[in-house]
């Protein structure tokens, strides 16, 4: 059931008791704290069982209030903040002693968002302060899409769930470090780099591969359980069909200009052709390929253009060394 204004108001009072509440953005659903309570940020790691070293994005109710936030914020923050919030962009900032070190991992810097989702902003404005929410799913595993997807992962050990129905975007937002001269792009999201780049009138480099400048980014994040193999996208139908003739139960994304055949394996994801419509369906393809018992996936990457980069990044990230 959709969450309604009493629904808001409940979970308000939960996060200021100290509670977690999961809440739908416009890119995933977050697992909700207050930003100032070190004591419900502890939680957040123990519920996800993610390590603490591992930073969190403090979400604000609008671009208003980053300097509350923030040390400071240099002209091109200034900038990228005012176009693109609210909306699927977080900044990488210098923290203000107001973020206490158990939500930023012991960095000296912050990365902040304002969720474009009108029960975020609900949410926010009730509670009156910031909420720190990574993804609302175990650490390494696919990001929730929907209620049901929080529900099935994490269960009663979530205070509260405000159910906002799927998630427009569907991929996490895209973080920017600003700390700097010059911005960089820590992780590929749902604001696309050519948007920022227009933005700033400047190209933007990508760090995204860097394990050391984005703690949290394990090559294996965004993992189903089944194991994601990539190939070319003319050659996807083949492998699949070879794969399970070796006893695979295999999943196959068969990419949109190679539909027509059927494909002889367990179970098929038509790719969509928009890249908006394949973000918005990504997790919810790898959890459905999951659920049907495959333990094989077959995929390719998409041109890495536009929301291209960020489906690929997390594909990758899919197929990468899982953690022994
Ligand atoms: O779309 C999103 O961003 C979603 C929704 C819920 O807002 N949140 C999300 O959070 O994806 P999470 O915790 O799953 O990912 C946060 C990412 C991690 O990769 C982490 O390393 C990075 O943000 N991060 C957080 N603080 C950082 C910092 N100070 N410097 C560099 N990276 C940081
Ligand atoms: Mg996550």
């Amino acid at each position: 059931m959709r969450a309604s204004i009493s629904d808001i108001e409940k979970a308000a009072g939960v996060l200021r008791a100290g509670g977690l509440v999961a809440f739908p953005t416009e890119t995933v659903y977050g697992l909700g704290a207050n930003a100032e309570d070190p004591v419900a940020v502890a939680r957040i790691f123990q519920v996800k069982r993610r390590p603490p070293s591992h930073p969190l994005i403090v979400h604000i109710g609008g671009a208003e209030h980053l300097d509350e936030w923030v040390a400071d914020v240099p002209a091109t923050a200034r900038l990228l903040a005012e176009h693109c919030w609210p909306g699927p962009l977080t900044l990488v900032l210098r923290r203000d002693r107001r973020v206490p070190l158990e939500a930023t991992g012991g960095l000296e810097t912050v990365a902040v968002r304002v969720p474009d989702h009108p029960l975020a902003l609900g949410l926010l404005s009730a509670f009156g302060g910031g909420l720190t929410a990574p993804s609302a799913n175990r650490f390494g595993s696919v990001s929730p899409t929907t209620a049901n997807h929080v529900r099935a992962e994490l269960g009663d050990e979530v205070d509260f769930v405000l159910d906002g129905g799927p998630c427009e975007v569907g991929i996490e937002s895209t973080i920017v470090d600003a700390t700097g001269e010059t911005p960089s792009i820590l992780r590929p999201g749902g604001v696309t780099r050519e948007d920022l780049e227009t933005v700033l009138g400047r190209s933007l480099a990508v760090h995204s591969t860097s394990r050391v400048r984005v703690p949290g980014q394990h090559p294996s994040h965004y993992a189903p359980r089944a194991r994601v193999v990539l190939v070319e996208p003319e050659k996807v139908v083949a492998e699949a069909e070879f794969a399970q003739e070796l006893g695979h139960r295999v999943g196959v994304f068969v990419p949109s200009s190679f539909a027509e055949a059927p494909v002889k394996v367990h179970a098929v994801v038509a790719v969509p052709g928009s890249m908006a419509a394949y973000a918005r369906g990504l997790y919810g393809f790898l959890r459905e390929l999951d659920q049907a018992g495959c333990d094989l996936i077959v995929a390719s990457l998409p041109v890495e253009e536009g929301l291209g980069l960020a489906i690929a990044n997390r594909l990758r990230r899919a197929a990468g060394p899982r953690p022994s």
